[in-house]
Protein backbone atom coordinates (compact mmCIF):
# COMPACT_ATOMS: atom_id res chain seq x y z
CA UNK A 1 0.00 0.00 0.00
CA UNK A 2 1.44 3.83 -0.81
CA UNK A 3 2.14 5.56 2.20
CA UNK A 4 -0.22 8.17 3.13
CA UNK A 5 3.38 10.76 2.75
CA UNK A 6 5.81 10.62 0.23
CA UNK A 7 8.22 12.88 2.35
CA UNK A 8 8.16 13.19 6.16
CA UNK A 9 10.61 16.36 7.36
CA UNK A 10 11.66 15.72 10.87
CA UNK A 11 12.69 19.70 12.05
CA UNK A 12 10.10 20.43 8.89
CA UNK A 13 9.64 24.29 11.08
CA UNK A 14 12.90 24.89 10.99
CA UNK A 15 14.47 27.58 8.41
CA UNK A 16 16.40 24.42 6.37
CA UNK A 17 13.05 21.85 7.23
CA UNK A 18 10.48 24.22 6.05
CA UNK A 19 11.59 25.33 2.66
CA UNK A 20 12.39 21.77 2.04
CA UNK A 21 8.71 20.77 2.10
CA UNK A 22 7.73 23.67 0.40
CA UNK A 23 9.87 22.97 -2.65
CA UNK A 24 8.52 19.01 -2.82
CA UNK A 25 5.17 19.67 -2.11
CA UNK A 26 5.19 21.98 -5.02
CA UNK A 27 6.62 19.21 -7.17
CA UNK A 28 3.11 17.52 -5.84
CA UNK A 29 4.41 15.11 -3.28
CA UNK A 30 2.27 14.64 0.18
CA UNK A 31 4.78 16.17 2.68
CA UNK A 32 4.00 15.88 6.20
CA UNK A 33 6.40 18.61 8.58
CA UNK A 34 7.49 17.46 12.14
CA UNK A 35 8.65 19.59 14.86
CA UNK A 36 8.65 19.87 18.19
CA UNK A 37 7.91 23.83 17.90
CA UNK A 38 4.59 23.95 19.37
CA UNK A 39 4.08 27.79 18.43
CA UNK A 40 5.91 27.14 15.10
CA UNK A 41 3.07 24.23 14.46
CA UNK A 42 0.41 26.70 15.23
CA UNK A 43 1.81 29.79 12.86
CA UNK A 44 2.55 27.11 9.81
CA UNK A 45 -1.26 25.62 10.38
CA UNK A 46 -2.46 29.12 9.93
CA UNK A 47 -1.09 29.73 6.86
CA UNK A 48 1.73 31.95 8.11
CA UNK A 49 5.60 31.59 7.58
CA UNK A 50 7.13 32.14 10.72
CA UNK A 51 10.32 33.65 9.58
CA UNK A 52 10.80 35.52 6.47
CA UNK A 53 12.00 33.42 3.27
CA UNK A 54 11.68 34.99 -0.04
CA UNK A 55 8.69 33.29 -2.22
CA UNK A 56 7.40 30.78 0.65
CA UNK A 57 4.23 32.61 1.71
CA UNK A 58 3.06 31.76 -1.76
CA UNK A 59 3.85 28.24 -1.77
CA UNK A 60 2.11 28.06 2.03
CA UNK A 61 -0.58 29.69 1.19
CA UNK A 62 -1.31 27.33 -2.24
CA UNK A 63 -0.03 24.39 -0.57
CA UNK A 64 -0.81 24.26 3.61
CA UNK A 65 -3.71 21.33 4.81
CA UNK A 66 -3.64 20.05 0.85
CA UNK A 67 -0.21 18.67 0.07
CA UNK A 68 1.74 19.98 2.92
CA UNK A 69 0.43 18.72 6.63
CA UNK A 70 1.63 19.63 9.78
CA UNK A 71 2.03 16.90 11.69
CA UNK A 72 2.02 16.36 15.95
CA UNK A 73 3.81 13.36 16.72
CA UNK A 74 6.37 11.75 15.85
CA UNK A 75 4.97 8.36 15.00
CA UNK A 76 3.95 9.79 11.38
CA UNK A 77 7.22 8.18 10.61
CA UNK A 78 4.81 4.75 9.79
CA UNK A 79 2.82 6.82 7.07
CA UNK A 80 5.88 8.24 5.16
CA UNK A 81 8.22 6.87 2.91
CA UNK A 82 10.95 8.85 2.74
CA UNK A 83 12.09 10.77 6.45
CA UNK A 84 14.78 14.10 6.07
CA UNK A 85 16.29 14.72 9.06
CA UNK A 86 17.21 18.93 9.18
CA UNK A 87 17.43 19.47 12.72
CA UNK A 88 19.77 22.00 14.23
CA UNK A 89 23.09 20.23 14.82
CA UNK A 90 24.59 22.91 17.58
CA UNK A 91 27.42 23.69 18.96
CA UNK A 92 28.15 23.36 23.28
CA UNK A 93 29.23 26.22 25.21
CA UNK A 94 33.39 24.93 24.29
CA UNK A 95 32.57 25.00 20.64
CA UNK A 96 32.34 21.15 20.37
CA UNK A 97 29.40 19.54 18.10
CA UNK A 98 26.16 18.61 20.37
CA UNK A 99 25.87 14.77 18.68
CA UNK A 100 23.26 13.88 21.52
CA UNK A 101 19.87 15.84 20.12
CA UNK A 102 20.49 13.63 16.84
CA UNK A 103 21.07 10.41 18.83
CA UNK A 104 17.81 10.93 20.75
CA UNK A 105 15.82 11.76 17.90
CA UNK A 106 17.01 8.79 16.39
CA UNK A 107 15.89 6.69 19.60
CA UNK A 108 12.76 7.96 19.51
CA UNK A 109 12.18 7.08 15.78
CA UNK A 110 13.50 3.26 15.70
CA UNK A 111 9.45 2.37 17.39
CA UNK A 112 8.35 3.65 14.18
CA UNK A 113 11.23 2.42 11.49
CA UNK A 114 10.66 0.02 8.52
CA UNK A 115 12.90 -1.72 6.30
CA UNK A 116 11.35 0.43 3.64
CA UNK A 117 11.97 3.32 5.04
CA UNK A 118 14.39 5.89 3.26
CA UNK A 119 16.23 8.36 5.89
CA UNK A 120 18.50 11.45 4.22
CA UNK A 121 20.10 13.44 6.83
CA UNK A 122 20.37 16.97 6.01
CA UNK A 123 21.70 18.26 8.82
CA UNK A 124 25.08 19.74 8.49
CA UNK A 125 27.25 16.82 10.57
CA UNK A 126 30.45 16.17 11.45
CA UNK A 127 32.39 13.72 9.06
CA UNK A 128 31.36 10.29 10.15
CA UNK A 129 27.46 10.95 11.55
CA UNK A 130 25.80 9.35 8.74
CA UNK A 131 27.84 5.90 9.06
CA UNK A 132 27.35 6.32 12.31
CA UNK A 133 23.32 6.89 11.91
CA UNK A 134 23.27 4.17 9.48
CA UNK A 135 25.20 1.60 11.91
CA UNK A 136 22.07 2.09 14.90
CA UNK A 137 19.51 2.31 12.93
CA UNK A 138 21.01 -1.13 11.10
CA UNK A 139 20.38 -2.58 14.86
CA UNK A 140 16.75 -2.06 14.17
CA UNK A 141 16.26 -2.55 10.62
CA UNK A 142 17.23 -2.50 7.23
CA UNK A 143 15.99 1.28 6.15
CA UNK A 144 18.19 2.97 4.20
CA UNK A 145 20.21 5.91 5.06
CA UNK A 146 21.54 8.93 2.47
CA UNK A 147 23.26 11.81 3.24
CA UNK A 148 22.20 15.20 0.87
CA UNK A 149 23.76 18.43 2.41
CA UNK A 150 22.01 21.70 1.51
CA UNK A 151 24.13 24.32 0.74
CA UNK A 152 21.46 27.20 0.35
CA UNK A 153 21.49 30.79 1.97
CA UNK A 154 18.93 31.28 3.96
CA UNK A 155 16.23 33.85 2.34
CA UNK A 156 17.01 32.73 -1.30
CA UNK A 157 16.52 28.69 -0.12
CA UNK A 158 13.78 27.78 -2.56
CA UNK A 159 15.18 29.12 -5.45
CA UNK A 160 18.33 27.83 -4.98
CA UNK A 161 17.17 24.27 -4.05
CA UNK A 162 15.81 24.20 -7.27
CA UNK A 163 19.19 25.14 -9.01
CA UNK A 164 22.39 24.42 -7.63
CA UNK A 165 24.02 21.05 -7.95
CA UNK A 166 22.62 18.51 -5.30
CA UNK A 167 25.61 16.22 -3.44
CA UNK A 168 23.78 13.42 -3.23
CA UNK A 169 25.53 10.02 -0.65
CA UNK A 170 24.30 7.35 0.90
CA UNK A 171 25.46 4.05 2.81
CA UNK A 172 23.88 1.73 0.30
CA UNK A 173 23.78 1.55 -3.37
CA UNK A 174 19.90 1.83 -2.63
CA UNK A 175 19.94 4.88 -0.57
CA UNK A 176 21.85 6.66 -3.17
CA UNK A 177 18.95 5.27 -6.15
CA UNK A 178 16.36 6.80 -4.36
CA UNK A 179 17.98 9.84 -3.28
CA UNK A 180 18.25 10.75 -6.89
CA UNK A 181 15.17 9.66 -7.56
CA UNK A 182 13.89 12.45 -5.09
CA UNK A 183 16.11 15.21 -6.21
CA UNK A 184 15.59 14.16 -9.91
CA UNK A 185 12.02 15.85 -9.36
CA UNK A 186 14.03 19.47 -8.63
CA UNK A 187 15.87 18.62 -11.96
CA UNK A 188 19.36 19.90 -10.25
CA UNK A 189 22.30 18.72 -11.34
CA UNK A 190 23.76 15.54 -8.92
CA UNK A 191 27.13 15.17 -7.46
CA UNK A 192 27.67 11.81 -6.01
CA UNK A 193 29.96 10.72 -3.47
CA UNK A 194 30.79 8.98 -0.71
CA UNK A 195 28.94 9.96 2.94
CA UNK A 196 32.47 11.17 4.58
CA UNK A 197 32.79 12.95 1.40
CA UNK A 198 29.37 14.82 1.55
CA UNK A 199 29.94 15.59 5.28
CA UNK A 200 33.66 17.24 4.36
CA UNK A 201 32.12 18.92 1.02
CA UNK A 202 29.61 20.64 3.39
CA UNK A 203 31.56 21.62 6.07
CA UNK A 204 34.75 22.83 3.93
CA UNK A 205 32.22 25.30 1.36
CA UNK A 206 31.38 26.69 5.01
CA UNK A 207 34.70 26.78 5.96
CA UNK A 208 36.39 28.26 3.27
CA UNK A 209 33.52 31.15 3.47
CA UNK A 210 34.63 32.00 6.91
CA UNK A 211 38.11 32.06 6.14
CA UNK A 212 37.65 33.97 3.31
CA UNK A 213 35.52 36.33 5.84
CA UNK A 214 38.47 36.62 7.90
CA UNK A 215 41.20 37.18 5.83
CA UNK A 216 39.28 40.41 4.44
CA UNK A 217 38.44 41.49 8.37
CA UNK A 218 42.03 41.04 9.20
CA UNK A 219 43.49 42.98 6.32
CA UNK A 220 40.45 45.82 7.40
CA UNK A 221 42.16 45.74 10.85
CA UNK A 222 45.91 46.05 9.92
CA UNK A 223 45.04 49.34 7.86
CA UNK A 224 42.49 50.55 10.31
CA UNK A 225 45.12 50.58 12.83
CA UNK A 226 47.54 52.26 10.58
CA UNK A 227 44.48 55.29 10.20
CA UNK A 228 44.20 54.04 6.98
CA UNK A 229 41.01 53.72 5.03
CA UNK A 230 40.45 49.61 4.38
CA UNK A 231 37.78 50.98 1.58
CA UNK A 232 40.27 52.79 -0.61
CA UNK A 233 42.78 49.95 -0.58
CA UNK A 234 40.16 47.78 -1.54
CA UNK A 235 39.11 49.83 -4.08
CA UNK A 236 42.64 49.86 -5.41
CA UNK A 237 42.91 46.19 -4.64
CA UNK A 238 39.89 44.73 -6.67
CA UNK A 239 39.20 47.90 -9.87
CA UNK A 240 38.78 45.66 -12.60
CA UNK A 241 41.56 43.08 -11.35
CA UNK A 242 39.99 40.15 -12.06
CA UNK A 243 42.32 38.02 -9.78
CA UNK A 244 40.88 39.64 -7.09
CA UNK A 245 37.17 39.12 -8.10
CA UNK A 246 36.38 37.04 -5.00
CA UNK A 247 38.13 39.07 -2.61
CA UNK A 248 35.26 39.32 -0.12
CA UNK A 249 34.15 42.58 1.78
CA UNK A 250 35.15 42.81 5.73
CA UNK A 251 31.98 42.67 7.85
CA UNK A 252 30.63 40.65 11.13
CA UNK A 253 30.78 36.95 9.69
CA UNK A 254 27.99 35.75 12.00
CA UNK A 255 24.85 33.27 12.11
CA UNK A 256 24.21 29.85 12.69
CA UNK A 257 26.14 28.25 10.05
CA UNK A 258 29.54 29.66 9.22
CA UNK A 259 31.30 29.91 12.63
CA UNK A 260 29.52 26.47 14.15
CA UNK A 261 30.79 24.72 11.01
CA UNK A 262 34.04 25.96 11.01
CA UNK A 263 34.47 24.63 14.66
CA UNK A 264 32.39 21.27 13.80
CA UNK A 265 36.00 20.83 11.22
CA UNK A 266 37.90 21.60 14.01
CA UNK A 267 36.82 19.34 16.63
CA UNK A 268 36.80 16.20 14.00
CA UNK A 269 40.38 17.72 13.28
CA UNK A 270 40.66 16.84 17.53
CA UNK A 271 41.56 20.87 17.63
CA UNK A 272 44.50 21.25 15.21
CA UNK A 273 42.63 23.06 12.20
CA UNK A 274 44.84 26.30 12.79
CA UNK A 275 43.22 28.33 10.02
CA UNK A 276 39.70 27.49 11.46
CA UNK A 277 40.53 28.82 14.79
CA UNK A 278 42.46 31.62 13.81
CA UNK A 279 39.79 32.51 11.56
CA UNK A 280 37.00 32.67 14.51
CA UNK A 281 38.98 34.69 16.95
CA UNK A 282 39.64 36.92 13.65
CA UNK A 283 35.93 37.06 12.59
CA UNK A 284 34.64 37.21 16.36
CA UNK A 285 37.46 39.87 17.53
CA UNK A 286 36.57 42.22 14.65
CA UNK A 287 33.37 42.97 17.63
CA UNK A 288 35.99 44.19 19.99
CA UNK A 289 37.77 46.42 17.18
CA UNK A 290 34.64 47.76 16.63
CA UNK A 291 34.03 48.81 20.36
CA UNK A 292 37.41 49.97 20.78
CA UNK A 293 36.94 51.94 17.40
CA UNK A 294 34.10 53.73 18.41
CA UNK A 295 35.49 54.78 21.84
CA UNK A 296 39.05 56.06 20.45
CA UNK A 297 36.46 58.64 18.24
CA UNK A 298 34.15 59.35 21.21
CA UNK A 299 37.24 60.83 22.91
CA UNK A 300 38.80 57.06 24.79
CA UNK A 301 35.46 56.42 26.54
CA UNK A 302 32.08 54.95 26.05
CA UNK A 303 31.14 55.71 29.85
CA UNK A 304 27.83 57.03 29.65
CA UNK A 305 28.18 57.69 25.34
CA UNK A 306 24.84 57.48 23.70
CA UNK A 307 25.62 54.98 21.27
CA UNK A 308 23.33 53.05 18.88
CA UNK A 309 23.46 49.88 16.67
CA UNK A 310 21.91 49.90 13.19
CA UNK A 311 20.85 46.53 12.44
CA UNK A 312 21.00 43.51 14.47
CA UNK A 313 19.86 40.27 12.10
CA UNK A 314 23.14 38.10 11.15
CA UNK A 315 23.08 39.40 7.64
CA UNK A 316 21.71 41.98 5.22
CA UNK A 317 17.89 41.96 4.52
CA UNK A 318 17.04 38.88 6.97
CA UNK A 319 15.11 39.02 10.01
CA UNK A 320 17.22 36.39 11.08
CA UNK A 321 19.29 36.91 14.68
CA UNK A 322 20.92 33.72 15.77
CA UNK A 323 24.52 33.93 16.52
CA UNK A 324 24.17 37.51 14.98
CA UNK A 325 27.66 39.85 16.29
CA UNK A 326 25.23 43.08 16.84
CA UNK A 327 24.10 41.51 19.72
CA UNK A 328 27.99 40.82 21.00
CA UNK A 329 28.49 44.41 20.20
CA UNK A 330 25.60 45.16 22.49
CA UNK A 331 27.11 42.78 24.97
CA UNK A 332 30.31 44.68 24.59
CA UNK A 333 29.19 48.17 24.51
CA UNK A 334 26.98 47.96 27.30
CA UNK A 335 30.29 46.13 29.36
CA UNK A 336 31.65 49.64 28.34
CA UNK A 337 29.11 51.69 30.07
CA UNK A 338 27.35 53.35 26.94
CA UNK A 339 24.13 54.16 26.86
CA UNK A 340 22.45 51.92 23.91
CA UNK A 341 19.33 52.17 21.53
CA UNK A 342 19.41 49.23 19.01
CA UNK A 343 17.57 49.44 15.75
CA UNK A 344 16.57 46.78 12.83
CA UNK A 345 13.58 47.19 10.29
CA UNK A 346 13.70 43.28 9.92
CA UNK A 347 14.24 41.71 13.21
CA UNK A 348 10.04 41.20 14.65
CA UNK A 349 11.38 39.38 18.31
CA UNK A 350 13.31 41.42 19.90
CA UNK A 351 11.50 44.04 22.01
CA UNK A 352 14.15 46.40 22.76
CA UNK A 353 14.48 47.34 19.35
CA UNK A 354 13.55 51.46 18.34
CA UNK A 355 12.88 53.08 15.28
CA UNK A 356 15.73 54.01 13.07
CA UNK A 357 14.70 57.81 13.47
CA UNK A 358 15.21 57.49 16.88
CA UNK A 359 18.81 55.49 17.04
CA UNK A 360 20.23 58.19 14.31
CA UNK A 361 18.70 61.18 15.74
CA UNK A 362 19.47 60.26 19.54
CA UNK A 363 23.00 58.92 18.94
CA UNK A 364 26.55 60.37 19.61
CA UNK A 365 28.32 57.26 18.15
CA UNK A 366 26.71 54.89 15.75
CA UNK A 367 28.07 51.53 14.87
CA UNK A 368 26.62 49.51 11.90
CA UNK A 369 25.95 46.05 12.72
CA UNK A 370 24.13 44.95 9.63
CA UNK A 371 24.17 46.52 6.47
CA UNK A 372 20.56 46.38 5.78
CA UNK A 373 19.84 48.42 2.12
CA UNK A 374 18.19 51.47 4.15
CA UNK A 375 21.54 52.79 5.95
CA UNK A 376 23.17 53.26 2.53
CA UNK A 377 21.82 56.79 2.57
CA UNK A 378 21.87 57.22 6.07
CA UNK A 379 21.05 60.57 7.28
CA UNK A 380 22.85 61.71 10.27
CA UNK A 381 24.35 64.21 12.37
CA UNK A 382 27.34 65.82 11.02
CA UNK A 383 29.39 65.36 14.38
CA UNK A 384 28.06 61.55 15.40
CA UNK A 385 30.70 58.93 15.33
CA UNK A 386 30.24 56.43 13.03
CA UNK A 387 31.91 52.87 12.66
CA UNK A 388 30.80 51.01 9.36
CA UNK A 389 33.02 48.17 8.99
CA UNK A 390 30.81 47.27 6.29
CA UNK A 391 31.89 50.47 4.59
CA UNK A 392 28.02 50.98 3.72
CA UNK A 393 27.33 54.27 4.65
CA UNK A 394 30.80 55.89 3.39
CA UNK A 395 31.07 57.63 7.03
CA UNK A 396 33.22 55.55 8.92
N1 LIG B 1 20.10 27.93 8.10
C1 LIG B 1 20.92 27.73 7.09
O1 LIG B 1 21.21 28.63 6.31
C2 LIG B 1 21.52 26.35 6.85
C3 LIG B 1 22.11 26.08 5.61
C4 LIG B 1 22.61 24.82 5.37
C5 LIG B 1 22.57 23.86 6.38
N2 LIG B 1 22.01 24.15 7.59
C6 LIG B 1 21.99 23.10 8.61
O2 LIG B 1 20.66 22.59 8.69
C7 LIG B 1 20.37 22.20 10.03
C8 LIG B 1 19.15 22.94 10.50
O3 LIG B 1 19.41 24.32 10.51
P1 LIG B 1 18.25 25.38 10.61
O4 LIG B 1 18.85 26.70 10.33
O5 LIG B 1 17.07 24.93 9.84
O6 LIG B 1 17.90 25.26 12.18
P2 LIG B 1 16.53 25.68 12.85
O7 LIG B 1 16.80 25.78 14.30
O8 LIG B 1 15.91 26.81 12.13
O9 LIG B 1 15.61 24.41 12.58
C9 LIG B 1 15.74 23.19 13.25
C10 LIG B 1 14.34 22.74 13.64
O10 LIG B 1 14.44 21.44 14.21
C11 LIG B 1 13.49 21.37 15.26
N3 LIG B 1 13.87 20.25 16.11
C12 LIG B 1 14.92 20.15 16.95
N4 LIG B 1 14.93 18.94 17.54
C13 LIG B 1 13.88 18.25 17.03
C14 LIG B 1 13.37 16.94 17.25
N5 LIG B 1 13.95 16.10 18.09
N6 LIG B 1 12.26 16.57 16.56
C15 LIG B 1 11.65 17.43 15.71
N7 LIG B 1 12.08 18.68 15.47
C16 LIG B 1 13.20 19.08 16.12
C17 LIG B 1 13.55 22.73 15.92
O11 LIG B 1 12.40 22.99 16.68
C18 LIG B 1 13.70 23.65 14.70
O12 LIG B 1 12.46 24.11 14.24
C19 LIG B 1 21.64 22.51 10.83
O13 LIG B 1 22.44 21.36 10.89
C20 LIG B 1 22.30 23.58 10.00
O14 LIG B 1 23.69 23.63 10.22
C21 LIG B 1 21.47 25.37 7.83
Amino acid sequence: MPSKYDVLVIGGLGHIGLPLGLVFADQGLQVALYDINLEFREIVRGGKMPFHEDGADELLAKYNAKNLHVVDDISAIQDAETLFITIGTPLDGYLNPRIEPLLKLVDAMKPYLRDEHLIILRSTVIPGTTDLLSDIVGKSVKADVSFCPERVVQGKMIQEMETLPQIISGCTASAVKRARALFDLLGVQQIETRPKEAEFAKLYCNAWRYITFAAANQFYMLAEQEGLDFGRIQHAMTHEYTRMRDFPSPGFAAGPCLMKDTMQLAAFARRSFEMGQAAMFVNEGLAAFAVDKLAEKCGGSLVGKRVGILGMSFKSGSDDIRDSLSYKLRKLLRGHGADLRCTDEYVMVDPELVPLEEVTQWAEGIIVGTPHPAYRDLKIQENTAVVDVWGITNKG
